[in-house]
């Protein structure tokens, strides 16, 4: 007997699917979502997602190892598909018997669908149109995570109400349809749950929870943080595009920017090709993300933050805040 039964009724697709009590995913956020949260995560009853970001295979694998020995839940791995091991990466995958791979950061390349499908495990995408979504499906991917322009990190322009309302009645009758970005509350959850979504999934909400790894100056940036402060970078240059980030401003924010200027002019000069100069400034929030996490630099680091860090405003426990986010979801529900 569950304590939340009518969330628990609108979430047993999503969480069959996932293996789990309740279908709430923590997403990848690299360097946040390493064995630590992620066990924790998947202890709690929902489903954690090691971050690999720019991992060798080495590192997954150890990762993995690492998550194993803390939790004996289900749990899934995020891969970024221009890695350029990608599919070494899903080797390491397989070898370990993984159950749910997340490929994020664009679309699949051509058979690692399949390379993932053939040692049985499920593939969840993300996609940014209802036609990508129907492609992708067809070509074997289990579920969607649409994701609205509020969340944290990368992010695409349009926002999670809108993607919610487009996607959900075309899509979600027939296929599972993850909801994330901007989740702060339970009441959210029950909202989009009732729409149809499979389940949803947060990342800011549980970035600064008490296993989480991140250093305590970044969390203190987080419990500051209000939604006003968690700005999406913007793109200075047509020549150079840019997948906007939303991260709290500070001066690295800043000098992101001055960052594409740089790089504009040396591709002005000659002295970098295109790819190059992009390369240059996908770089440039790589390193920055692991100095605001790890380093607790939130001066020159990237302190990526969703919109919905405001309501982020102290250090609890995964299963704290878990059980919270059930409870209003539930309260809402009993309300209507
Ligand atoms: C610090 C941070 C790092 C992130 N890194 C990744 C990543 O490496 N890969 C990815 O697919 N999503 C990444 N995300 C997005 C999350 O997985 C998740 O979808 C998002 O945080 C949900 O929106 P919310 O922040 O509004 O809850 C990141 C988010 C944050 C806040």
């Amino acid at each position: 007997m569950t304590a939340t039964p009518k969330t628990s009724a609108l979430m047993a697709r999503g969480a069959a699917f996932l293996g789990t009590e309740h279908a709430i995913l923590c997403g990848a956020m690299s360097w946040v979502s390493e064995r630590n949260l992620v066990a924790a995560i998947s202890n709690a009853g929902g489903f954690g997602v090691i971050a690999c970001g720019a991992m060798t295979p080495d590192l997954l694998d150890a990762e993995i190892t690492g998550t194993k020995a803390l939790t004996a839940k289900p749990f899934g791995v995020n891969l970024i598909t221009m890695h350029p091991l990608l599919f070494d990466l899903i080797a390491v995958c397989a070898k370990h018997g993984v159950g749910h791979v997340v490929l994020a950061g664009g679309i699949p390349p051509k058979g690692s669908v399949e390379a993932i499908k053939a040692f049985g495990a499920k593939v969840i995408v993300f996609a940014p149109t209802i036609a990508l979504a129907k492609k992708l499906f067809r070509s074997g991917a289990d579920a969607l995570v649409i994701e609205g322009s509020e969340a944290g990190g990368h992010i695409g322009p349009v926002s999670t109400s809108v993607l919610a309302q487009e996607f959900l009645p075309a899509l979600a009758a027939d296929h599972l349809v993850f909801v994330a970005g901007g989740i702060g509350r339970g009441e959210a959850i029950a909202s989009y749950l009732e729409m149809g979504a499979a389940g949803v999934q947060l990342g800011t909400r549980f970035a600064c929870a008490s296993e989480s790894i991140a250093h305590p100056a970044f969390k203190a940036a987080f419990f500051r943080g209000n939604a006003r402060d968690a700005i999406a970078s913007v793109q200075v240059d047509p020549r150079l595009p840019v997948i906007p980030v939303r991260a709290l401003k500070n001066k690295g924010t800043e000098e992101f920017t001055a960052k594409q200027i740089e790089v504009a002019h040396k591709l002005d000069a000659g002295e970098l090709d295109m790819a190059a100069a992009q390369l240059e400034i996908e770089h440039f929030w790589a390193g920055a993300l692991r100095r605001a996490v790890i380093d607790g630099d939130v001066e020159r680091g990237s302190v990526m933050a969703g919109q919905s860090v405001g309501m982020v405003t102290k250090e609890e426990p995964v299963a704290t805040i878990m059980a919270q986010l059930l409870e209003e979801s539930e309260a809402a529900l009993n309300r209507r």
